[in-house]
């Protein structure tokens, strides 16, 4: 048996872990802010496949990793043999003996549970069809360094069950916070991650029931990537899902609003309420990317 450490999906993380990594993103936070180097990952390489575009997940992983000390090699599928059918537990062992570490981001899960099994070195999902863990280390920093612990609080989910819900879900698990998920009908999130999870989820299809008592509201987009083709159809199927002014006055006093980003102003949320500095904290979220990271790098690789 293996004892290399994944990250695929927060499922991998015990709560201990979860708390570890997310103090050392706080501290490491701290550290860069007043100038410390650390170079713990000196001399360290770290692989990033990516099949899917990406802004804040490439830069935060890169410019983690030359903080850190050490370097990263983007792998775009376009350019490497992966995009040629070169099988992925080949693309795995050959990778892994000249990488420490390797994050991906594709599209079916299977092919990073894949990946990972054939890896002699940890992996990190980057995002995949079905969850985007990264997404929530930072999200739980956030939370944590405005409001504090999000045990037993209320979390609202408003629009479509994907990759972000089901790891908002696997949040909820982890962190025992109630999870109210409103989305439109045909859109729920998978059928056995819900089963799997009843204790902690409420599913609705009225984003007002969903957010009536949060404190802490998240949304994504209403097309992912690999659905640019339906974002017409969803257009019109997530009507009256836009989370805004009017549908936070829902939410607790002092409630705050989260998006992974990309945002589309005038979909998923307005204007407004994104650039709302009382209420949204999506700038913070997206720079946490970056240090949640690196504390996430550090525990997988026993530093
Ligand atoms: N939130 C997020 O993962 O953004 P990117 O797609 O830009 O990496
Ligand atoms: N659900 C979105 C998240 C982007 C960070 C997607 O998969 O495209």
């Amino acid at each position: 048996m293996s004892t290399v450490k994944h990250l695929l999906t927060l499922n991998d993380l015990s709560k201990a872990d979860l708390d570890a990594i997310i103090a050392r993103a706080i501290a490491i936070k701290a550290d860069v802010k007043s100038g410390k180097i650390n170079e713990t990952l000196k001399n360290q390489t770290l692989g990033m496949i990516f099949e899917k575009s990406s802004t804040r997940t490439r830069v935060s992983f890169e410019a983690g990793m030359t903080q850190l000390g050490g370097s990263a090699i983007f792998l775009s599928s376009r350019d490497t043999q992966l995009g040629r059918g070169e099988p992925i537990e080949d693309s795995a062992r050959v990778l892994s003996r000249m990488v420490d570490i390797i994050m991906i981001r594709t599209f079916e899960h299977e092919k990073l549970e894949r990946f990972a099994q054939y890896s002699d070195v940890p992996v990190i999902n980057a995002l995949t069809d079905d969850y985007h863990p990264c997404q929530l280390l930072a999200d739980i920093q956030t939370y944590i360094e405005h409001r504090g612990s999000p045990e037993g609080k209320t979390v609202a989910w408003v629009g479509d069950g994907n990759n972000m819900c089901h790891s908002y879900i696997n949040a909820a698990r982890l962190c025992n916070f109630k999870l109210n998920i409103a989305c439109p009908k045909g859109f729920e999130p998978h059928a056995d991650i819900i089963e799997k999870n009843r204790d902690f989820i409420t599913l609705t299809h009225d984003p007002i029931e969903a957010v009536t008592g949060a404190d802490w509201v998240s949304t994504d987009v209403w097309a992912s990537m690999g659905q640019e083709d339906e974002q017409q159809a969803r257009m019109q199927q997530f009507a009256g899902y836009e989370v805004n002014h009017t549908l936070m006055q829902h939410a607790n006093n002092n409630a705050v609003f989260m998006h992974c980003l990309p945002a589309h102003r005038g979909e998923e949320v307005s204007h407004d309420l994104i650039e709302d500095k009382n209420i949204s904290v999506v700038w913070d979220e997206a720079e946490n990317r970056l240090h949640a990271q690196k504390a996430l790098m550090l525990f997988l690789l026993d530093k």
